[in-house]
């Protein structure tokens, strides 16, 4: 053999096994940067954000389901863009009332199953600017909006696409949508990362990119790998989750629970709680049972609910991302935006005892949850009872007191554990909260 021939096959072959090595080991060997890292600190301290579930199908007011519930063809829903003209959006107006409500980043659906972007792609004409009487990018207006008040951007991207005939062999859901072709699985990967790419660079700093709709091809090759490399590599301190239900994969830097507290399971698609990691938390829940805008749901969930959920999900150690989902003249329904201000009252009184807390040393359960930061442990109970007993309470105290009337508590140190004692009038409907400083 001719050894130049020789020299130089061996050179490329080496830097091909080389390179392949170094993809391989960068995958399963996920470093996160230092700001990467700052940013889980900053999302595990920020508690609540707002979801937001938009797009063309909140015309129809029926979900953003809508296209599968309904069996809608490719041909039908193609006309849903021609009617989306949401002329009373104001991008400043969402994110006050966010902030209003105690909230401290917004997590919002670039695209979601039904295809359609929310934003000016240029690897589709399925989307806001170019296919909406609209023609405007509502995610440019929020990504500004949100800078200007401080609040992180997260996106929401569906992984799932009952539109692009690329997405193919098909998942588990929409196979009764008339019209889907048949087209090739690598064509719509390298379409997402395009659409990542755009997302990661057109809008500034992006908080985290929300996967959903692994669940549908739970075999498929998703190369998130490839996926969560180019993500950091444009954005490190971008947080990747990923809505699989599943233990976290590498890359991943939270983990996220769908209308369920770490190791519950009222949902069939609830976590394993052997899955439950160390990553920072987050759980989703709606305000009625809805994500889309849904004309008929009026099933509302309480203040009282709500302010409570909020509650549970800190003594849980989790972040909460409650949703809205605006309407198609870019409102968003009057009920909701009551809720928001309600939790932001109550948060603006005692957010001391639930941002930058972790889920307290006394575990939670139905009558009481407890936070922590520090020497200071917040129990918040949840019932109206005079007597209370914690067993076994494991530190010394300092001093004991109702958070908001400062008043000390009457307590004792048992053989039994920790009795103390709550007058009727430091009963609060919502949350009794005490404050204990720990020696
Ligand atoms: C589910 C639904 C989806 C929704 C998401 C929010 O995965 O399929 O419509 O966006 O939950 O958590």
């Amino acid at each position: 053999m001719n050894p130049m021939k020789y020299k130089f096959k061996f050179g490329f072959l080496t830097l091909l096994i080389l390179l392949l090595f170094t993809q391989e080991t960068f995958a399963q060997t996920y470093v996160p940067t230092k700001e990467n890292l700052e940013a889980r600190q900053w999302f595990a301290e920020a508690k609540f954000g707002l979801f937001i579930h938009w797009g063309v199908y909140s015309v129809l007011g029926d979900g953003e389901w809508v296209m599968q519930v309904q069996n809608i063809s490719i041909d039908a829903y193609e006309r849903l863009p021609g009617f989306f003209n949401p002329v009373e959006f104001n991008a400043e107006e969402w994110v006050k009332m966010a902030k209003d409500a105690g909230m401290k980043y917004i997590c919002i659906t670039s695209r979601h199953h039904d295809g359609f972007s929310m934003f000016d792609t240029k690897l589709t004409d399925y989307q806001i600017v170019r296919s909406t009487p609209y023609g405007k990018d509502v995610l440019k207006d929020l990504a500004e909006a949100c800078k200007k008040e401080g609040i992180k951007l997260f996106f929401y991207y569906s992984l799932l696409d009952w539109h692009n005939d690329d997405y193919f062999p098909r998942g588990q859901t929409g196979n009764g949508i008339a019209g889907r072709k048949e087209g090739k699985w690598e064509d719509y990967i390298t379409f997402m990362k395009g659409q990542l790419t755009e997302l990661l660079t057109h809008y500034g700093e992006i908080g985290g990119i929300w996967f959903d709709g692994d669940w549908d091809k739970k075999n498929a090759n998703w190369h998130y790998e490839e996926i969560y490399a180019l993500i950091h590599s444009l954005q490190p301190q971008c947080l990747i989750g990923n809505n699989h239900h599943e233990a976290v994969k590498p890359g991943e830097d939270f983990q996220m629970f769908e209308k369920d507290l770490p190791g519950k399971s009222t949902q069939n698609f609830a976590s394993k709680a052997e899955d439950i990691g160390e990553l920072p938390k987050e759980v989703c829940e709606t305000i009625n049972g809805s994500w889309g805008f849904n004309l008929q749901d009026r099933k509302h969930k309480s203040d009282k609910e709500l302010i409570r959920y909020l509650i549970k999900a800190a003594g849980y150690g989790t972040n909460l991302l409650l949703n809205v989902g605006p309407m198609p003249n870019g409102k968003i329904q009057e009920e909701h935006v009551r809720s928001l201000e309600k939790i932001g009252d109550w948060l603006a009184l005692n957010g001391e005892t639930i941002y930058a807390t972790e889920g307290g040393m006394v575990p939670p359960s139905e009558e009481i949850v407890s936070t922590q930061k520090g020497k200071k442990l917040y129990l918040h109970l949840l019932e109206s009872k005079a007597n209370w007993l914690l067993p076994s309470f494991p530190e010394e105290i300092s001093s004991m007191r109702f958070y908001r009337s400062g008043k000390s508590v009457k307590h004792e140190i048992t053989d039994y554990g920790l009795l103390f004692h709550v007058p009727e009038q430091e009963q609060d409907q919502v949350d009794t909260i005490i404050e204990i400083t720990m020696k």
